[in-house]
């Protein structure tokens, strides 16, 4: 080992760059060895949680979040999807705690309270994670094990006991070989700001899914289907992360398919379909963030880039490449031959079309690249609300009955007798939020409809499942009802996952001078408990920050 002149450079505001002199050049392809010596303190990628911070209250925890580059400031590396490699890490922690790793295989040394892991398959730097904390494991199925504090252990094994295999073994039918060996799920503490995170071989998901009734499951579904679609043929730049996601999106709702039938996954689809609407109201449809390709230049965050638009608008995309082809089973086929050409490699949305269309010669003959107003490069490069839209009426039977409902809501007289001829007890959670999306879409409602609505559906005003409480707090501020606020700030102090939080600082900031009261008064009380991120994004809702330097934020 030689020592070489080291000098960190400014380059963005997310992170600097490390310089290394060699001492002579090197000649292509020649190998190099590089040993980095390093400390690292709290960054924006490595969050240290004190005992009060966590579910169990006793001990502190502490979790790394790499995507999208955030991992810079966990490990010196090339902190780009653009390149794979494997890795292995030897974490000694002290007594009474347990580390995990995104990794293939780990073993802990008693004697010394070290864990030894290894991951032997090549990942972008992204997918690198580590926690440390006081959790403990349960199995729910022949290659999964859930993972929490040991205050929410039973919860999390009753939530997805024996459900888990079920999902992979279609999405190996669908997709092809899982080759992470394992797949667990690591429950976070509540001020996770993601509901999942796909880090390989144990994703990493928000406390808020233990529902107790499985409903939100989809998103264990999407963690698993970023096993193909991510994880093995990943983005290879933040540009193209509707590659990552909405292929996900599409895996995601195949499985679900398969497993829950065609009227379930359409419900389900819906409500992402309202999100991208709620999201291109907000920023405005032309926004440059609402391409599916965005230009990271200089004073773009790659994390900017988190937002509805990869997700559904990529999810149409795909969904049109589908129809395009007309028939599920060969599009299926083809999701499989896409994936073994591409795993463990990174690729640009331009490497997934050509794929696309040397796969289907006919298409390609045809021309279905360049067809007036769908054009691959329209849907790439043009901003704004997706030129094709899947067909969503499988869904009817659930939706139908909800949009209705919602219509009697929004009526300018109250019609009580037909409202309780709609029995909402067999309602299932998506149909609810369905049921809640249009009262908001209609919303503000006629004076006293809400007050009447919250006494009518205890199940919803108080539920405590996440998504259903999201929709109430949205709506409780949309329509100024400033009898139920309490519940806004309950929710806001009981999590922090990011899709959550922001869209109701939004609401309430654009809201009565008292919900910018309620606004300001939640941010100061829980500001602490935040991923430092999602601090940052409120405070930028707040105007209590001077521009992050991003003009592409400006109206996000
Ligand atoms: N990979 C994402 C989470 C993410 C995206 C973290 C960008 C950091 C930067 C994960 O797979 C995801 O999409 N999670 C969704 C789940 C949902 C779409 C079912 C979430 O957290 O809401
Ligand atoms: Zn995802």
């Amino acid at each position: 080992m030689r020592p070489l002149r080291v000098q960190s450079r400014p380059f963005a505001r997310y992170g600097s760059a490390l310089h290394l002199a060699l001492p002579e050049p090197l000649r292509a392809g020649e190998r190099l060895a590089l040993e980095v010596s390093y400390c690292t303190g709290s960054g924006p990628g490595v969050c240290w949680l004190t005992p009060e911070q966590t579910a169990g209250k006793q001990k502190p925890y502490m979790y790394t979040q790499g995507q999208a580059v955030l991992n810079r400031s966990f490990f010196p590396g090339f902190d780009t999807p653009a390149v794979k490699s494997t890795y292995s890490a030897t974490i000694k922690v002290p007594e009474g705690f347990t580390a995990m790793m995104s990794a293939t295989t780990w073993e802990k040394q008693e004697k010394d309270n070290t864990f030894i892991f290894k991951m032997s398959q090549p990942i972008p730097s992204y997918l690198i994670a580590l926690v440390i904390g006081d959790i403990v494991s349960a199995e729910v199925g022949p290659r999964s094990r859930v993972w929490a504090e040991p205050c929410l252990i039973e919860a999390a094994k009753k939530e997805y006991d024996g459900v888990i295999e079920e999902f992979l073994v279609v999405g190996e039918k669908l997709f092809g070989p899982y080759v992470w060996g394992r797949y667990d799920i690591l429950f976070m503490p509540p001020s996770f700001p993601f509901g999942g995170m796909e880090n390989p071989c144990i994703t990493f998901v928000t406390p808020c899914l233990l529902a107790g009734d499985r409903s939100l499951v989809d998103v264990i579904i999407h963690e698993i289907s970023h096993s193909w679609f991510g994880n093995l043929v990943t983005n290879a730049n933040w540009g193209e992360f509707w590659l990552n996601e909405g292929f996900t999106m599409y895996a995601q709702r195949r499985i679900s398919t398969v497993v829950y039938g065609a009227a379930y996954t359409c419900l389900e689809a819906a409500t992402g379909r309202a999100l991208l609407r709620q999201h291109m109201d907000n920023t405005g449809e032309d926004h440059p963030l609402n391409k599916l390709r965005v230009k990271i230049e200089p004073g773009v965050d790659p994390d900017d880039t988190y937002n509805e638009t990869p997700y559904e608008k990529g999810y149409c995309f795909v969904s049109y490449l589908a129809n395009l082809v007309g028939d599920q089973s060969k599009f299926d086929t083809f999701l499989q031959a896409y994936v073994n050409q591409f795993k463990f490699q990174s690729i640009m949305a331009d490497d997934a079309l050509n794929f696309f269309l040397e796969y289907f010669p006919e298409l390609k003959k045809k021309g279905v690249d360049s067809i007036p107003g769908f054009e691959f490069d329209r849907w790439l490069n043009t901003p704004g609300w997706p030129p094709y839209l899947p067909d969503l009426s499988p869904g009817d039977v659930l939706m139908k009955p909800a949009e209705d409902l919602a219509e009697l809501w929004a009526a300018s007289s109250l019609d009580m007798e037909a409202v309780k001829a709609v029995d909402i007890s067999a309602w299932k959670t998506y149909q609810l939020v369905h049921f809640l999306d249009k009262v908001l879409q209609k919303s503000p409602l006629p004076d006293g409809n809400v007050d009447q609505l919250s006494k009518r559906y205890p199940k919803i005003s108080q539920a405590q499942n996440a998504e259903l409480r999201l929709r109430w707090c949205q709506i409780i501020l949309k329509n100024n009802h400033e009898a139920e606020y309490g519940k806004v700030r309950d929710f806001l102090h009981s999590q922090g996952k990011q899709k959550y939080t922001l869209p109701l600082y939004r609401s309430m900031w654009s809201g009565s001078e008292s919900a910018q009261v309620l606004a300001m008064e939640t941010f100061s009380a829980t500001a602490p408990q935040l991923h430092v991120n999602v601090q940052n994004y409120i405070k930028k809702i707040l105007g209590l920050k001077p521009p992050l330097g991003s003009a592409l934020l400006e109206r996000m």
